[in-house]
């Protein structure tokens, strides 16, 4: 992991991050997915509770897109629910879209994959009938904005599935890292989804003009139960300050943890919050 990732004080909106060490090639986003997933002791799984939301929204939407779509496990998902849909897979990243179109293609399924940032889509998206933006407004420092402009995207009366996490989601980690004083600052910085998390996302998406239909909120509990697994997932987190010798090399890091915290469990928590919306 580049050093580059734990310099920045809000590192999930800084433009030069997000196109760089975050989302420039896959690796990180799948590394940070597979830590948590294996450590996840409780809540549903994100692609089932948005399918399940999006079959009750509109069973038979003629266009879907999914924004911010990253490596499409929700693209794929939506993708197998709605099989002769059109799909619109949106990401700034084009390493994330071909990953998405190599997903895609192994299920027999095909999308317009287009690489734009959200808050620019005019001309690009229109006419969609049900949109996804999971787990990716908190990148943006104007989520009000990037909201308005996907539901400018939208049919009238087209819907919107947004997903996001609370703005302590795994502050477990960052007590133990400073108790551990390996990244003592960590407790004061700034939340990762500041921007867009559980509590102000239904005001933000009253900003965006947007109707609110559905709240969903579900607890999620993960365990990390030793110094490689909790080294996995440290390694890809932005907010840590941990100096490059350890940032770089996960098995150096994993070494750092045990020797300064024998006892490298940790639970850590998070609330995960849907809200489905609508465009009057
Ligand atoms: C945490 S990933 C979420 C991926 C996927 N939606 C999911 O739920 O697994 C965030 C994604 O948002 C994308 N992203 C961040 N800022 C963006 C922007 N301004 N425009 C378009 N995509 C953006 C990133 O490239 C990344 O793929």
């Amino acid at each position: 992991m580049e050093a580059t990732l734990s310099t920045s004080r809000a590192p999930f909106t800084d433009p030069a991050l997000i196109r760089g060490p975050l989302y420039a090639t896959a690796h990180r986003l799948a590394q940070r997915t597979r830590a948590l997933h294996r450590a996840k002791t409780t809540g549903a799984d994100a692609t089932t509770t948005i399918t399940t939301l999006a079959a009750t929204t509109n069973p038979f939407p003629d266009r879907l897109a999914d924004i911010g779509c990253g490596r499409g496990t929700t693209t794929v998902g939506l993708a197998r629910q709605y099989p002769s849909a059109a799909i619109v897979a949106v990401d700034q990243s084009p390493a994330l879209l071909a990953v998405v179109a190599d997903r895609l293609r192994a299920q027999n399924r095909e999308a317009l994959l287009v690489t734009a940032d959200f808050h620019r889509l005019h001309g690009i998206v229109a006419d969609i009938d049900l949109a996804v933006a999971g787990f990716c407004l908190y990148h943006s420092a104007h989520p009000e904005q990037a909201l308005a402009e996907i539901a400018r995207c939208l049919t009238p009366g087209g819907s919107i599935i947004v997903t996001t996490k609370s703005a302590n989601s795994y502050h477990e980690i960052d007590t133990a890292l400073a108790t551990a004083d390996l990244d003592p600052g960590v407790p004061q910085r700034p939340s990762l989804y500041q921007s867009f998390h559980t509590d102000n996302a239904e005001s933000v998406l009253t900003m965006a003009g947007l109707v609110l239909d559905r709240r969903v909120d579900q607890q999620h509990t993960f365990r990390f139960a030793d110094a490689d697994h909790l080294a996995d997932y440290v390694a890809t987190c932005p907010k840590y300050q941990l100096g490059p010798e350890l940032t770089a090399d996960s098995k150096a890091l994993a070494a750092a943890l045990r020797d300064r915290f024998p006892d490298c469990a940790v639970t850590a928590t998070s609330t995960v919050t849907y809200l489905v919306a609508r465009r009057r």
